[in-house]
């Protein structure tokens, strides 16, 4: 018997940054919307505890236990006196260390899936709890939709999303490591008064609305100018789809990877093209949100 989970990417349509704590996090308020682009993960009982991945970008993914796959699988095994005897099958179309969550994605749907192989009938909030443990980003994989975190990201209040967004992610070439984007964060704010991250208001107002050009204007990421001092050709990454017609542009997450928002699907069409044909990236991608959280299919 095998259990498969459906999980999304993420976007972060606001990402407010405030100083680093004394545990080396940094306070957000990390407004997340789950995208339409999803990895598949399969469980079936094994010997023991074994990943494999299937995709364009496998070969970038770690089969070892770094994966929160893996870690997620021992987790609700340890919390439940279980053996973690699990083939975890990875199949990856989220981008690879791209700021778009796909490795908590696998966290929350292994999670997720582990627990229904097992029928350890853990409650929703010992779910969410273990997803807190793994990493900031991996509660809000495991419901999506549109959610705020605050905390490290991890504390979530769900967010109504009164329509439909149209996105266009540029693939960038590698990845970007997440604490060396927040360590550039940290070295290019030294010095300065970091006020404390909260959530904006018209931000807030244009995802309920589903107003795209409203959201278009409140876009933000704290991020961003790190991501660009670490990787400066984003800088083009992000001028040739606004020039193509992008309502708005910005860095996803801590990056490398580029995510614009467009009018609609004709417009994305026509900006990911531009993006191919720009060579400013590895890849363009579709997508549009909110998605759904991790789910059993
Ligand atoms: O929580 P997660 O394991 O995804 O975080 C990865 C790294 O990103 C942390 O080790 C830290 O360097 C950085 N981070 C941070 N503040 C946050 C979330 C992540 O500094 N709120």
């Amino acid at each position: 018997m095998s259990v498969t989970v459906r999980v999304p990417a993420k976007v972060n349509v606001q990402l407010a940054v405030g100083a680093a704590r004394p545990d080396g996090f940094h306070d957000l308020a990390n407004v997340f919307l789950a995208v339409g682009l999803y990895d598949e993960v399969t469980v079936t009982p094994a010997d023991g505890l074994r990943i494999t991945c299937s995709g364009p970008d496998a070969a970038q993914v770690p089969l070892d236990a770094t994966n929160l796959a893996a870690r997620a699988a021992i987790a609700l095994a340890e919390r439940h006196g279980i053996a973690p005897d699990v083939h975890i099958h990875i199949a990856k179309d989220i981008p690879v260390a791209g700021g778009m969550a796909g490795g908590s994605a696998d966290g929350a749907a292994a999670l997720l899936a582990c627990d229904a192989l097992w029928s350890t009938g853990a409650t929703r909030d010992e779910l969410l709890a273990i997803c807190a443990e793994l990493g900031s980003d991996v509660p809000f994989s495991l419901v999506g939709g549109a959610a705020l975190g605050t905390g490290r990201g991890e504390r979530l209040t769900p967010i109504d999303v009164g329509g439909t967004f149209h996105w266009v992610f540029a693939v960038a070439d590698g990845g970007l490591s997440t604490p060396a984007v927040y360590g550039e964060f940290d070295r290019l704010t030294a010095g300065t008064d970091v006020p404390a991250p909260e959530a904006s208001p018209a931000l807030l107002d244009a995802l309920r609305t589903g107003d795209t050009a409203a959201l278009a204007g409140a876009l933000s990421n704290d991020l961003q100018p790190a991501a660009l001092s670490l990787r400066p050709s984003l800088a083009d990454t992000l001028a040739a789809g606004t020039a193509a017609g992008a309502l708005a542009a910005l860095v996803s997450g801590s990056g490398p990877t580029t995510a614009f928002l467009v009018a609609d699907a004709e417009s994305a069409h026509k900006v990911a093209e531009a993006l191919l044909t720009s060579g400013t990236c590895r890849n363009a991608r579709t997508a549009v949100s909110p998605a759904p959280g991790a789910s059993l299919v």
